[in-house]
């Protein structure tokens, strides 16, 4: 049994230690909003916030969040009114939707250190997470304005 926090609430999970932990928060906690995109860490589909850092969850096992804080896109904000998910309704950044709440994940992370990025510091967090979509532009679009408005 392993205990950890998410989204705010403390959760026992009985798995093998070395589970993902995006096998852990979707299959266990039925958590689906966070996406299995490569399983190898090299696409962003998968990424969470633990302890407010911007991680894969595919690569990340359940035995390294024990005791830990894991939040997920539900857990962003209560009522889906943090500054980026409103640009991302504004700029209607989606296409097919797949990887964006792994992009929304880790463009959070960067408003979080860097409240009012450049085009460059944007471009250059952003940069591991993949959209097969070609959202890019709508993406840095989004950024901008959850940075200006938020
Ligand atoms: S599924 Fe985790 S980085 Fe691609
Ligand atoms: S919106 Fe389709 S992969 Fe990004």
């Amino acid at each position: 049994m392993t205990t950890f926090t998410i989204n705010g609430r403390a959760v026992d999970v009985a798995a093998e230690p070395d589970t993902p932990l995006l096998w852990v928060i979707r299959e266990h906690l039925k958590l689906t909003g966070t996406k299995f995109g490569c399983g190898i860490a090299q696409c962003g589909a998968c990424t969470v916030h633990i302890d407010g850092e911007p991680t894969r969850s595919c690569q990340t096992f359940l035995e390294d969040v024990a005791g830990r804080e894991v939040t997920t896109i539900e857990g962003l904000s209560p009522d889906a009114s943090h500054p980026l998910q409103k640009a991302w309704i504004s700029e209607q950044v989606p296409q097919c939707g797949y990887c964006q709440s792994g992009q929304i994940m880790q463009a959070a992370a960067l408003l979080e250190h860097t409240p009012a990025p450049t085009r460059e510091q944007i471009i250059a967090h952003m940069d591991g997470n993949i959209c097969r979509c070609g959202t890019y532009v709508r993406i840095i679009s989004a950024i901008q304005r959850a940075a200006q408005e938020g």
